[in-house]
């Protein structure tokens, strides 16, 4: 059990004498705060739900007492739906789960010394008609890439990726510790989420605006740690919602590194992320940049080079900048840096780029017998991109070289 596991006998003391009282009495709070049944965003459904910081604390310390009835077994009506309850952080005495529950603590003593009064929306979002992507004229939009930094700490006002699973927050009620399930921990209004979106499919996406964050953190995966309690005190709009926007977009999983240079595989990212990036009130002129990273790079086993360009494009065809974290890979940071400097200056679209993914795929991947290709996806852009213009006047319309636009 490892609540008992990383509690002294005294703050098990003050744990059941303090925060846990306040935690029953927010969960039995649930017929006054939920009165009506919190409706579920099905797949398929274009739909948004709002609730209040208070409902919310509400429904997760029921979730932590796992009184939702029927979420346990996947074979109930909600097997396609994430886990909610919380009986799976209670099991075992591993580290990552005494952090974790030192996180969610936090939250709960937060949230009961002082009843939040904020709103946070949930918008699941289908893609009906993705861009044509090999007819794209779009131009690669800026880019900003460092090595240092997090999503969560650097990316304030722009719309912050949540490196998924198609079910919303993955193992954060499990054992998983990565990109994900850390977010969700760190804003656990996020993880109500489970109770009612079921998993995505592959052109949808789960679009989260208003949560706060309540820890700081260090670490990762298994050097994960709580750190303390961190007042968020990023403004909140007109709904009184903290002006957070976090999306849910699951990358595919790689078992092998090929697969994912599959056309229908690069069409599915380029969707999956467009789905994300893209806003259909188009009357907001200038969307905010993409604050993203190594998306599907961990353990969904993706190429961090392909991503990057994947996501660059779905970013320029959805109108937005790029703001991207290496987390760490200076290297990366400077081959894409690269690649995206040598694009917009020769004013490659999005078309082009497509179509030179595919003839990469033609030529280096499909009959290709070792686990990586012999040339790599950049030298081959490089490559085909400076080549002399072709002699057939549409090739020479569409790769000829332009003096680079004065920056
Ligand atoms: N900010 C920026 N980049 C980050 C951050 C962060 N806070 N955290 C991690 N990264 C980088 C790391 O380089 C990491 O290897 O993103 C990479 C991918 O992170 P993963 O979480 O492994 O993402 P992914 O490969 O898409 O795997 C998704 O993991 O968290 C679970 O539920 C999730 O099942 C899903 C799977």
């Amino acid at each position: 059990m490892a609540l008992f596991q990383y509690l002294e006998l005294c703050e098990l003391q003050q744990l059941f004498e303090g925060i846990l009282p306040d935690m029953v009495e927010l969960a039995l709070s649930a017929p006054r705060l939920c009165t009506m049944p919190i409706p579920l965003l099905k797949s398929g459904m274009n739909h948004s739900l709002t609730l209040s910081q208070e409902q919310i604390a509400c429904l997760l310390a029921n979730a932590f007492f796992c009184t939702f009835p029927r979420r346990n077994s996947r074979k109930s009506e909600y097997c396609n739906y994430p886990e909610i309850n919380f009986y799976r952080l209670f099991e075992g005495s591993s580290p990552r789960k005494i952090e974790k529950l030192k996180t969610l603590l936090c939250y709960f003593r937060r949230v009961t010394e002082t009843r939040p009064n904020g709103l946070v929306t949930f918008t699941r979002q289908a893609l009906t008609s993705p861009p044509d992507w090999e007819s794209s004229q779009t131009q690669l939009k800026r880019l900003h890439i460092t090595c240092k930094g997090t999503i969560e700490d650097d990316g304030y006002g722009m719309l912050q990726v949540d490196f998924a699973n198609r079910y919303v927050g993955g193992g954060v009620t499990g054992h998983g510790l990565v990109q994900e399930e850390i977010r969700f921990l760190i804003n656990p209004e996020l993880i109500v989420s489970r109770l009612f979106t079921e998993a995505l499919e592959h052109n949808e996406c789960l679009i989260i605006t208003g949560t706060e964050q309540y820890s700081k953190y260090s670490g990762y995966a298994e050097s994960y740690k709580w750190q303390k309690s961190y007042k968020d005190e990023t403004p909140r709009d007109d709904w009184q919602r903290r002006c957070t926007e976090i999306v849910a977009i699951d990358a595919v999983k790689y078992r092998h590194f090929l697969e994912q240079f599959l056309p229908e595989k690069i069409t599915r990212e380029l969707n999956k992320a467009y789905c994300g990036f893209y806003r259909s009130n188009s009357n907001v002129k200038h969307l905010p940049a993409v604050a993203t990273g190594n998306w599907g790079c961990g353990a969904f086993g993706g190429d961090t080079r392909l991503k990057a360009l994947i996501q660059l494009m779905a970013a320029a065809e959805a109108g937005r900048d790029v703001a991207y974290f290496t987390f760490g890979d200076a290297q990366l940071m400077r081959d894409v840096h690269e690649m995206h400097t040598f694009l917009a200056e020769r004013r490659v679209t999005v078309g082009q780029l497509y179509s030179l993914f595919i003839q990469y795929f033609n030529e280096e991947c499909k009959n290709c017998r070792t686990t990586r290709p012999h040339v790599s996806l950049y030298s081959f852009i490089f490559e085909k991109v400076s080549a002399p213009a072709a002699s057939n006047p549409e090739q020479d319309s569409r790769m000829s070289h332009v003096t680079p636009e004065p920056q």
